[in-house]
């Protein structure tokens, strides 16, 4: 019998996870099986303990389960403690559900690995304050940008995050602060940015946060977490604002299913090929 794994989310039916995973196994010689489960919030908590009494061995939890997970979890790595939220569970050796979260590691090893970003010394302007953005910023503060700024459309949430992060930051020598959400299309005094982050999910109604084109510096690069078959909002409006870069965040998907994987499995798969091949997908979707 293969081990079995599986994703939890509502919906699930897009999910690329039981592909990324699928494809680590067959690479790696791995006998394991991954699918999609489809859990409404009443019954996430349920569902998962079901499958892990039934002998699943690990999961991964996406929208909008990743605080219940670590909820629901006996136990939680640090990382999970400081993001708030779990996209990965595991049983440790006496058996007790355990909560992690690999999308900040997948973030920052998409931007250096795969980019070739270096992000100590640079300014970071993060966009968005809910669970996305909680889960990637202590990550960010430990690759030691110069400064980090955060700006939100509701400031109340840039300004409790920038608190809950600001020790961390200060120890660190990293500058955290919140740029208000109307500075973005008309920055007063702010020095531009070299990375520019959008950890918001404006993109799913198809608006992008009000941008300037003074906001980037020569070499900046944008980064969008979400992805899609055609380029988000976001960046769109970075490119024609004269962004030198724009990524998507597909790189990161595969990351942290490449982290969640090493954890369960204790083997790092390539993550290029399987990239590409998602990459490949996005590009017939777009071309039909
Ligand atoms: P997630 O887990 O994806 O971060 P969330 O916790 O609901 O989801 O947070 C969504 C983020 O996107 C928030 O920062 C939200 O801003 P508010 O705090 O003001 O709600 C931001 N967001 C969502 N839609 C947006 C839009 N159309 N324009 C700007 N920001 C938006």
């Amino acid at each position: 019998m293969p081990d079995r794994y599986a994703v939890f989310g509502h919906p699930i039916h897009h999910s690329k996870s039981p592909f990324i995973h699928r494809a680590f196994a067959a690479q790696t010689g791995q006998d394991l099986e991954y699918t999609a489960i489809d859990a409404s919030p009443e019954h996430f908590a349920a569902t998962v303990r079901t499958f892990f009494t039934e002998g699943g061995k690990g999961a991964n939890v996406t929208v909008p389960h990743k605080e219940a997970a670590l909820a629901l979890a006996a136990d939680a790595t640090p990382r999970a403690q400081e993001a708030g939220a779990a996209n990965t569970l595991f049983l440790t050796a006496d058996g007790a559900i355990c909560a992690d979260n690999t999308d900040g590691v997948g973030l920052i090893r998409d931007l250096t690995n795969r980019w070739g970003l270096a992000l100590e010394g640079k300014r970071i302007l993060l966009l968005g304050a809910g669970g996305a953005a909680k889960g990637i910023l202590a990550p960010l503060i430990a690759a030691r940008p110069c400064a980090i700024m955060l700006a939100n459309r509701t400031a109340a949430r840039a300004e409790a995050l920038v608190a809950a992060f600001a020790p961390r930051a200060a120890q660190l020598g990293v500058s955290l602060t919140t740029l208000p959400w109307a500075q973005l299309a008309h920055p007063a005094a702010t020095p531009p940015f070299d990375l520019v982050l959008n950890a918001t999910s404006a993109s799913l109604t198809g608006s992008a946060p009000p941008l300037s084109p003074t906001l980037w510096a020569p070499d900046a690069t944008a980064y969008d977490l979400m992805y899609g078959a055609t380029p988000t909002p976001f960046l769109v409006a970075a490119q024609h604002q004269g962004a030198a870069r724009t990524i998507d965040g597909l790189g990161m998907l595969v990351e942290q299913a490449a982290e969640s994987f090493w954890l369960w499995r204790g083997v790092r798969p390539e993550t290029e090929p399987v990239y590409q091949a998602l990459r490949a997908q996005l590009g017939a979707l777009a071309a039909r």
